[in-house]
């Protein structure tokens, strides 16, 4: 069963924030409250998931996270939990490439496969 509390918390975010709801400029303590909504599934800072159904983001590449979210964004990849945090935090481009980035860089347990 998949909690809704974090989305209410993220349309809450979303909607106290009104400027970033039109704008594309990401400001910095509205950059951290979108980094607190990840962390409330994702885990803190991406690398412990609250659920085992959800993906680790940390350490993942920078350029897979930026397609994952611009794709839930647009439609290409479907999943109700993740295209409603899109909308609810009306995430740009660039919030994208910052998140993207950001989690890209987070101590993770996630290991590249070695040849064998
Ligand atoms: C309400 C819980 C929740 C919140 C909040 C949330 N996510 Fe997710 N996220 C999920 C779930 C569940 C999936 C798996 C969806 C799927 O199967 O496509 C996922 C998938 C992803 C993926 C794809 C990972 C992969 O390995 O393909 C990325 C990237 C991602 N989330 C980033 C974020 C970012 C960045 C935020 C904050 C802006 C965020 N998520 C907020 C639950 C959440």
């Amino acid at each position: 069963m998949i909690s809704l509390r974090p989305i209410v918390l993220a349309a809450g975010l979303a909607l106290s924030v009104p400027a970033l709801a039109t704008g594309e400029a990401a400001e910095g303590p509205a950059f951290d409250q979108k980094l607190a909504a990840c962390a409330a599934c994702h885990g803190e800072n991406g690398a412990k998931p609250i659920m085992a159904e959800y993906p680790i983001i940390a350490g993942q590449y920078a350029d897979y996270l930026a397609s994952a979210l611009r794709a839930y964004r647009d439609g290409r990849r479907n999943n109700a939990v993740m295209a409603s945090q899109l909308l609810a935090l009306q995430l740009s481009d660039s919030d994208i490439d910052r998140l993207a980035d950001h989690f890209s860089k987070q101590a993770s347990p996630l290991a590249v496969l070695k040849a064998r």
